[in-house]
């Protein structure tokens, strides 16, 4: 009865001289039972009484259905636990026990392919809703192991022991657990073992083929390297103006409906690394299940498979328990480094950051620790500098080299790029990816703003391009920035006068703005030739729009009149993305454009075009340039 009595003690608003009165009272008593013992249920926080020996980030299993949780705060014989599932039916007086190890996920091969809670149990079934299995599940299934040492040779830390057929056709590798060494022995023979299988010893020690590793702590490597090529993410708009390393960082802020999801998926499913770990992070659960549906169908271009096999998908839904998604970032990035480790390119897409950095205020505002801004913790960005710092591009223990890379979407309240998690992510990540609202309306699609978006690896990219035979990526790319930046100071100027008061040669570069965006940024995500772009052919189109461009504006000095260059067919060019699957296939539309635009300058040049065209372009350009300068003035 006494146990109840903490439970009755009336409610008062001042949340901690109540807590430590009702914590000390259970406490008392927990010490006296010898048992651990919840003592305050405050959503997703538990206080716990009478847990010897528990250490920070410990886990914890509460009540009688053994719900985890993690040890955020200790004070005294008081513990404070974060707990990771729905804690409805959990009271005062409960049972605790700690585990006295930190929250871990099991790394094996029955990953690929899979689909994980925030913790990285496997979710059984159907996709619709998801619900957790059991962890078993990892052990019962088998795979064909083959051996690459034999008895008795000594290995180090990181060593390859043996190698996993995979369907993905990835190479799978096991390798000696970080901190060991020493003489192999008991190797297992080549064949089928089980998930929970031994598959040799090292000095002694068994090494297992599925192990745990806490989520928290970095997976070791002998050294950090710098990035040194981009990867490529098939989207057009990222690999020709703003694009990411392998080991690079990336976040895509956008606000409501402007596409983060779709830009994600995108490139979850046509980037060219060996791994990917999608985590879906309280987003919609039905969106994650296409998604699902959709990888599933898809062929691998690299192995001839399905997609599906060399992705990690990591399920935290808006319908599933808040708390895990603070896990299952550190659990994707964790996934990702076991496949780095083997020497392969993984890449981490967290759809969302934002919902991520929800569950982080959520505990914080319950503990009553004192808000920074916004009610977000102090640690807000100390926490997403940990997640970021997880990318990087390393030798591995073992020699080889692998990378993480990391992507993650940000939905600011509103569309303010100002709010914390928005700031914050933008000093810690090399590139930006700004999804507009006006390209969004406009159904400009991937909607990445050219003003507000970066990559600060692109000279190491450009040289990566020339290193691999195309020395002009460099040219095409500033030159397409700069010409999107002039069209769009031109409109502006052009809405405010009138797009006939400025000069032929200035209504050609808003022109050229128009082809860049509709011949080149643009990309459906529904095409079946566009979804995804190789570099060749994004070279092939944005090559043919500059030259296109580039051709207008002799036409312009020519003396051709503006309206005339702006009445002309340009669907060989603005259709190539839709209808051109080839690089050749687009250079015979540029031929095609070109040829048409010479018949035009053959058929209207004007007798002294030139000297009129220049005179033309004198005044109005003035007034131009002095329009703009009193702009920028005010
Ligand atoms: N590349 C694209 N190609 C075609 N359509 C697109 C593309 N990107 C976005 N869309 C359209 O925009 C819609 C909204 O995109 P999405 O769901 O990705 O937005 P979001 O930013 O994730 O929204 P939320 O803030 O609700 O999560 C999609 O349903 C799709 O119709
Ligand atoms: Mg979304």
């Amino acid at each position: 009865m006494s146990e109840l009595e903490g439970h009755k003690a009336p409610r008062r608003r001042a949340g901690d001289t109540a807590v430590s009165e009702q914590a000390a009272r259970a406490a008392q008593e927990a010490r006296k039972a010898q048992v651990a013992r919840v003592a305050r249920v405050n959503g997703p926080l538990v206080e716990v009484t009478g847990l010897a020996g528990v250490a920070m980030y410990d886990i914890v299993e509460l009540g009688a259905r053994r719900l985890p949780g993690e040890a955020v705060a200790i004070r005294g014989d008081v513990t404070t636990i974060q707990a990771y599932e729905y804690t409805g039916g959990l009271a005062p007086g409960h049972p605790a026990r700690g585990l006295g190890e930190p929250l871990s996920a099991l790394l094996g091969p029955h990953l690929l392919g899979g689909v994980f809670d925030g913790l990285l149990r496997p979710l059984a079934g159907a996709p619709a809703w998801l619900e957790p299995g059991q962890s078993q599940a990892a052990a019962s299934r088998e795979f064909d192991f083959t051996p690459t040492v034999t008895d008795g040779v000594t290995v180090g830390g990181g060593a390859c022991l043996g190698t996993v057929a995979t369907v993905g056709g990835i190479g799978y590798r096991v390798l000696v657990p970080p901190g060991l060494g020493g003489e192999v022995a008991r190797v297992r023979p080549a064949g089928p073992v089980p998930g929970d299988a031994t598959i040799a010893t090292v000095a002694g020690a068994p090494v297992p083929l599925t192990s745990a590793w806490p989520v928290r702590r970095p997976r070791p490597y002998r050294e950090r390297k710098d990035a040194d090529a981009p990867l490529i993410t098939g989207q057009r708009v990222i690999d020709a103006l703003f694009p990411v390393t392998r080991g690079g960082t990336s976040a895509v802020p956008g606000g409501f409906g402007t596409g983060k999801t779709v830009l994600l998926q995108q490139v979850t499913k046509w980037c060219d690394a060996d791994v990917i770990v999608y985590v879906g992070c309280g987003e919609r659960g039905n969106e994650l299940a296409d998604m699902l549906g959709e990888l599933a169908e898809l062929s691998d271009p690299r192995t001839g498979g399905r997609l599906a096999e060399r992705t990690v998908v990591i399920a935290n839904t808006s319908n599933m328990p808040m708390m895990a998604r603070e896990a299952s970032i550190y659990s994707a990035a964790t996934v990702a480094e076991h496949f780095r480790d083997m020497g392969l390119d993984a890449v981490v897409i967290a759809d969302s950051t934002s919902r991520w950095a929800e569950a982080l205020r959520e505990f914080a505002s319950r503990s009553g620790e004192l808000p920074a801004e916004e009610g977000y913790p102090a640690s807000l960005s100390s926490a997403l500098a940990a997640f970021y710092e997880r990318a990087g591009r390393v030798v591995t223990s073992e020699g080889r080299e692998g990378s993480v890379t990391i992507i993650g979407a940000i939905s600011p309240a509103g569309g303010d790029m100002t709010e914390p998690v928005t700031t914050y992510t933008q000093r810690f990540v090399r590139c930006l990816w700004s999804l507009d609202r006006d390209l969004a309306y406009a159904r400009h699609y991937p909607a990445v703003s050219w003003s507000g978006s970066f990559s600060r690896d692109d000279a190491v990219i450009a040289a990566w391009y020339a290193a691999q035979g195309d020395p002009g990526w460099a040219g095409r790319r500033s030159r397409l920035a700069a010409l999107l930046a002039e069209a769009d100071r031109l409109s502006s100027l052009a809405e405010l006068m009138g797009a006939g008061a400025l000069p032929t040669a200035e209504r050609v570069t808003i022109l050229a703005g128009r082809l860049i965006r509709e011949g080149v940024l643009q990309q459906s995500a529904l095409s079946v030739t566009d979804a995804s772009c190789d570099s060749a052919r994004a070279a092939a189109l944005a090559g043919a729009v500059l030259a296109t461009a580039e051709r207008c504006q002799e036409l312009a000095r020519g003396g051709i009149p503006a309206a005339t260059i702006e009445d002309q067919d340009f669907s060989p060019i603005l259709r190539a993305r839709e209808e051109a699957g080839t690089p050749d296939a687009v250079a015979s539309r540029e031929r095609m454009m070109l040829a048409s635009l010479d018949e035009l300058g053959r058929a209207g040049a004007p007798d002294g075009a030139e000297a009129a065209a220049d005179g033309a372009a004198g005044a109005p350009e003035g007034i131009a340039a002095q329009h703009h300068q009193e702009g920028a003035a005010a």
